[in-house]
């Protein structure tokens, strides 16, 4: 039986590595008296300190069912998408994983469980666990379900391309809002392999999330019971001091990676896992994302570039199916440990397959014989670019650029008809540091596609791509504008040639004429002069190195 005077005179407990600082002792019975007040009993003082890191929100759906414990920030994609408020969402990845990061120092935790549910939430977590390497684990809250309209699976996705086909006069204003009223039937986060699903296939493959638990939806009950069984891994990792630098290792990334490639997931897997490699001191080049690539097939059929949604994965097999296949095609590395202490092979060898589903295949009967990420150079993209090929089938293309020193105006000239077939898009000033942010460009190719553009329409730009986006598109390239990348010295009318088989984005610009277009060139103001729009501008990375702030 516990004994008060045990928390004041014996040696720590063996889990409380951390946390003996601030609840042992006759000098810290101040701060017991202060958790008391919050419900901690002595017998919960002598137990090692777990927090649950939360990116709970009633903004949006995709984090609104996660409310517990301790909280940090979250901005909706899908909400902020096209304005300004944009801008937030990439430097909210940084903000997240610093404040669990100051909570879980300021508080001496032994351990963390993190609950996110949305494309910065779930890399912000990562890089705060890597970053802090304390025994800890990571859960997704989980897709929402997918809308029915005309017997058709929906998602946000579609609503951005509704507006397209709207603007288009393809659709009547009844359709258009009966799209936007079906898309989105309940909480959870966004439903095709966009980011926020992707990042989640990533946290199972890296081996930071249990196998099996991030694909349950966000609203069946087996999430509650999968939270629980977090519970119950968290103390079997404190006790083992089993920490996230012995489970996000270089194999482990490169699984991440295969994972992306094969589900046709999102570019800013590429950004994001930068950046936790980063964290996690591992070497990691944007190149390498292409190597990976090039030997994966494509093996599940999933929205935008495929059919199904990611709840419809999930009862085909989900991630669990996806990492197995891969297993047995000898494209994944097996031995890798994970948060359950048993390898990433133990835990997917044997994953149950949905009789007759259609959504995952086997690695030798590919929906495409490789993956979906290509990272592109050439004289636009000296440091890299990303093209997600499994968005479009166009390997090819050469044409005049559209020059925009923005997303809006952009944005403004698609909607009003003045983009053609055959033009190359420029949206730039959008920049980690220009922007700054980096804003995804969904807007846009979301209307290029519901105005049937996207495979004739090729689009470029220094900021990112939402998962959703489909079409021929290359994001993150850089040098971006603001810092005076060759992105900056195009002009309306310049040939711009994008060829995928030698991974090059070129623009003609004569050498002489270039030098004359330099010489007038200075960065514009920054845009944001003071708080934290300002202080990420002046310390954010280029995108080809993660895009990040430490
Ligand atoms: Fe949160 Fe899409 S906006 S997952």
């Amino acid at each position: 039986m516990f004994r008060q005077r045990d928390l004041i005179f014996t040696p720590m407990n063996s889990g409380k590595r951390h946390s003996h600082l601030v609840t042992d002792g006759p000098s810290r019975a101040p701060a017991r008296a202060m958790m008391k007040a919050i419900g901690f009993t002595d017998e919960d003082l002598a137990k090692p300190l777990i927090g649950i890191a939360n990116t709970w929100t009633e903004i949006g759906p995709c984090n609104h069912h996660l409310r517990a414990q301790f909280n940090t920030v979250s901005i909706s994609d899908g909400i902020s998408m096209g304005t300004e408020g944009m801008k937030t969402s990439l430097i909210s990845r940084e903000v997240i994983a610093d404040s669990i990061e100051l909570v879980a120092r300021g508080n001496s935790l032994d351990g963390l469980v993190c609950l996110s549910a949305c494309d910065k939430t779930n890399p912000g977590v990562m890089m705060a666990l890597a970053r802090l390497d304390l025994p800890g684990l990571a859960l997704y809250g989980g897709s929402i379900n997918h809308g029915q309209h005309n017997g058709k699976a929906l998602t946000v996705q579609d609503v951005f391309e509704a507006v397209g086909a709207f603007n288009a006069g393809k659709i009547d204003a009844k359709e258009f809002h009966s799209i936007e009223n079906a898309a989105c039937p309940t909480v959870g986060a966004c439903g095709g392999q966009f980011t926020a699903n992707t990042m989640a296939t990533i946290m199972e493959a890296i081996g930071i999330s249990p196998a099996g638990l991030n694909g349950i939806p966000a609203t069946a009950g087996e999430k509650n019971q999968a939270a629980f069984r977090c519970g119950e891994l968290v103390m079997d990792l404190v006790r083992k001091n089993l920490k996230p630098s012995q489970i996000m290792t270089r194999p482990a990334f490169e699984n991440a990676i295969a994972s992306v490639a094969a589900s046709g997931g999102s570019t800013n897997a590429v950004l994001h896992l930068l950046a936790l490699a980063r964290e996690a001191n591992i070497p990691l080049k944007i190149d390498e994302f292409d190597a990976i690539s090039v030997k994966t097939p494509t093996i599940a059929t999933l929205k935008p570039g495929g059919l199904y949604t990611a709840v419809e994965m999930h009862q085909a097999g989900g991630i669990s199916l996806l990492l197995r296949r891969l297993l047995e095609g000898g494209l994944l590395q097996g031995d890798c440990v994970t948060v359950t202490g048993r390898s990433l092979g133990d835990e997917v060898r044997a994953a149950p397959e949905t009789p007759g589903q259609q959504v995952i295949r086997p690695t030798d009967k590919p929906f495409k014989p490789t993956g979906g990420l290509v990272i592109m150079h050439g004289n636009l993209a000296e440091e890299g670019g990303v093209l997600k090929l499994a968005g479009t089938a166009i390997k090819h293309f050469k044409g005049p650029a559209r020059v925009f020193n923005c997303e809006e105006d952009a944005m403004a000239a698609v909607t009003a008809g003045k983009i053609k077939a055959g033009d190359v898009v420029v949206i730039r000033y959008e920049g980690p540091k220009g922007g700054p942010g980096m804003r995804e460009m969904l807007g846009v190719t979301g209307a290029l596609a519901g105005a049937d553009m996207s495979e004739t329409v090729a689009l470029l730009t220094d900021g990112r791509f939402s998962g959703a986006t489909r079409g021929f598109s290359i994001g993150h390239v850089a040098p971006e504008a603001f810092v005076g990348g060759l992105i900056a010295f195009v002009q309306e009318g310049d040939t711009i040639e994008i060829d995928v088989a030698a991974r090059q984005l070129q623009v003609e610009i004569a050498p002489a004429e270039l030098v004359k277009r330099k010489a007038g060139w200075k960065a514009p103001a920054p845009r944001y002069t003071r708080g934290v729009m300002a202080k990420y501008a002046n310390t954010v990375s280029s995108a080809s190195e993660g895009a990040v702030t430490s």
